[in-house]
């Protein structure tokens, strides 16, 4: 979710005023999911990587983040939408890790949908609280080196039981991964979209997976092949 600073600075707005109209995007995006039918849609709110923003641009994101939540909280419930949290929540404010937590363990059921928020998220720091957790079960004894294989290692990631990404959009014109999710991209489709944030409505998004629908994903096979079988659906 690219480019709500620039989206204010465009208009001669304070930053803040970019990530409150991101996070009116933010629902209408939800929104555009579930019509679309989607499983599965994750956000990267707050990357590992945004606590070196000035501190009250953080203090703004953290209690936009907490109004969310509060606002958004029985939305999901009501919409049957199951919350996942992505990254190293104790490390956030803890009136907003109490907030995630509650929410998560109130929609757990809700299985078919799952709105997944990446926050205080960065691959390299998933992969190192995998390890860390995995070398821990290894000691217990309850995890044997021998036998990892990814479908193993995969449930070590914050990420564990929830579907790899199809798509992956980024907005604001940057042609960058920035340390999201690299290891569940791994055959993802890429769409990247010049409109910020808080510009990219639900006809671009629709636009986005009409594009994807178009591409053919190969996972290693050549186009012959794919096109005599059936496409492999993951989500
Ligand atoms: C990127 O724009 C956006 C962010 C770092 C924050 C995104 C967060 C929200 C929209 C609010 C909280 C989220 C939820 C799910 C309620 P940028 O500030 O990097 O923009 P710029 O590159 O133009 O400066």
């Amino acid at each position: 979710m690219d480019g709500n600073g620039r989206w204010a600075g465009a208009r001669g707005l304070p930053r803040n005023e970019g990530h409150r109209q991101g996070v009116e995007n933010v629902k209408s995006i939800i929104k555009a999911a579930k019509e679309a039918d989607l499983s599965c849609l994750t956000l990267f709110a707050f990357s590992a990587e945004n606590w070196n923003r000035p501190r009250t641009e953080v203090s703004a994101l953290m209690r936009l983040l907490e109004h969310y939540l509060k606002e958004q909280a029985k939305v999901l419930r009501e919409q049957k939408i199951r919350l996942r949290v992505l990254g190293r929540t104790h490390e956030l404010p803890s009136r907003v890790a109490k907030l995630l937590r509650r929410t998560e363990e109130a929609t757990a059921d809700y299985t078919e949908r799952t709105l997944a928020l990446a926050l205080n998220y960065g691959s390299r720091t998933e992969v190192v609280d995998a390890m860390k957790a995995y070398a821990e079960a290894v000691a217990r004894g309850e995890a044997d080196p021998a036998s990892l294989d990814w479908a193993e290692a995969s449930r070590y990631l914050y990420s564990a039981g929830l579907p790899d990404p199809d798509l992956v959009i980024r907005t604001s014109g940057e042609h960058r991964v920035s340390n999201f999710l690299l290891l569940q991209s791994a055959y993802a489709e890429y769409y990247f979209s010049p409109k910020y944030w808080p510009d990219f409505g639900p006809e671009d998004f629709y636009a986005a997976l009409m594009d994807y629908a178009r591409r053919e994903r190969r996972f290693g096979k050549t186009g012959e092949q794919i096109r005599r079988a059936p496409q492999p659906q993951t989500v």
